[in-house]
């Protein structure tokens, strides 16, 4: 993508692409809180900085406000496809409601569009009440989980024989988790492939994060023969009741290549000495601990919006993906932020092929927003959900039912990578 053009607006704001980190992070800091970022944090998220993709709004030459875009490689019902991240989206308090992450928002997604750049932009939120407007949907949910002591059985667990545990740094079983999290990369919408600098991002440990807890640990689960089979990174925060230990253990990450290291790891840290409660705050929401733990409602699962995707282009967007059910639908769409969106688009496609989506003259079957469409694009919301709730209108019947059953995707999507 190349540098968006210098432009000066009549209220006398300059955007321009940001030349450094470091104009980002003095409105970063700002806009969220005034903690300033300690230089080994900003160490780790500058050298994830893409200059060219990232920009600045500038009052008299000052950045007042920032948004940062990114490259990034993402799983996508059907296999991996390029996706534009969107972070850092951050105002100083004094310019806020006059419209700057508007505009920045409007400027990266015209760029994309322009450079026939990436054909799906994700975001995580702050708050959730922000960016439907800008015609992002919730593509990816996630479900918190606290299990209490008295809750830790499993209903049926698979043979976890042969296999052994190690609990070491995250940057010692390096190795071990990167193998885990390739092989488990392609069967889980949502999941980014991460490099070395997304990986230094992923196990940061940053004292001041800690509150209380220890340092960031890695428990790895290993086959007979050596190989690495799950991992989960985690810590321990000290705390104890009547004199009785009652750690509170944790859960960042987990992942695990096959259904006997999943059990076999959520059962090692469930019986961590000196824990008490152990909690995960951020799971895929169809997590198989759900289905493991005999008494699941215990363990009091709580379900909030996680990812945020857009189609930058609806065509493009459309066909980086598989269908889970054979398609063939005529959409109506309404997009105001990017209205080269708007209208009729025919799209086709089924399990295992390619799909293909084009502007059509046909009648539509369906109504909706771009805001809808992000949705559905990973495989997690559903049409028919949307469409109970007043924002999809099936102008043909059975239209909405087949289309999002095409649309789903098993797994949900998840994306635990933070940017
Ligand atoms: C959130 C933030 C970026 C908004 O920037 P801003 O320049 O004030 O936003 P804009 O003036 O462009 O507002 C555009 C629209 O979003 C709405 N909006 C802005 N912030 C909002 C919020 N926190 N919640 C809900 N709506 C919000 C505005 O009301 C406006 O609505 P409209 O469609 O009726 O016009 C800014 O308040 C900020 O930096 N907050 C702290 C950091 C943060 O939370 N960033 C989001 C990262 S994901």
């Amino acid at each position: 993508m190349a540098a968006p053009k210098e432009t000066r607006t009549d209220t006398g704001y300059e955007f321009r692409a940001a030349a450094e980190w470091a104009e980002l992070g003095a409105v970063i800091g700002l806009a969220y809180g005034g903690r300033p970022h300690s230089p080994a944090h900003s160490a780790v998220v500058g050298a994830l900085f893409e200059p060219k993709r990232s920009l600045v709004a500038c009052l008299g030459g000052r950045p007042c406000a920032t948004l940062a875009g990114y490259a990034l490689d993402m799983t996508l019902p059907g296999g991996p496809a390029p996706v534009a991240g969107i972070g850092y989206v951050a105002v100083a308090p004094q310019h806020r409601r006059r419209g700057l992450m508007r505009e920045l928002l409007r400027r990266a997604l015209t760029a994309l569009h322009e450079e026939r750049g990436e054909p799906v932009a994700v975001l995580h939120s702050t708050e959730p009440g922000i960016y439907g407007r800008f015609g992002f949907g919730l593509a990816s949910q996630v479900v918190g989980l606290s299990v209490p002591p008295e809750a830790r059985a499993f209903a049926e667990a698979p043979d976890t024989g042969g296999l052994t545990l190690d609990v070491t740094s995250p940057e010692d079983a390096h190795a071990a988790v990167t193998a885990v999290y390739d092989a488990c990369l392609p069967q889980r919408p949502g999941l980014l492939r991460r490099d070395a600098a997304w990986w230094r991002r992923a196990v940061e440990d940053e004292p001041a994060d800690r509150h209380g807890a220890g340092r960031l640990l890695c428990l790895v689960a290993s086959g007979p023969g050596g190989e690495a089979r799950g991992y989960a990174l985690y810590r321990l925060r000290p705390a104890w009741e009547r004199s009785r230990p009652r750690y509170e253990l944790s859960v960042r990450e987990l992942f695990a290549r096959d259904p006997a290291a999943y059990a076999f790891v959520w059962r090692s840290l469930l019986d961590t000495d000196l824990a008490g409660t152990v909690s995960a705050p951020s799971r895929p929401v169809d997590d198989p601990l759900l289905a493991l733990l005999d008494d699941p409602r215990s363990a009091a699962p709580t379900v909030r919006d996680q990812l945020y995707a857009r189609a930058v282009d609806l065509d493009r967007a459309l066909t980086a993906r598989e269908y889970s059910a054979p398609v063939d639908v005529v959409l109506d769409v309404r997009d105001a932020m990017c209205p080269w969106n708007e209208g009729r688009w025919r799209l086709t496609g089924g399990p295992g092929g390619s799909a293909a989506c084009a502007r059509t003259g046909a009648a539509a079957d369906l109504a909706l927003t771009a805001r809808e469409v992000g949705a559905v694009l990973l495989g997690g919301g559903s049409l028919v959900q949307l469409a109970l709730a007043g924002r999809v209108t099936e102008l043909r019947p059975g239209a909405l039912r087949a289309a999002s059953a095409a649309f789903r995707h098993d797994p949900a999507p998840f994306c635990p990578t933070a940017f």
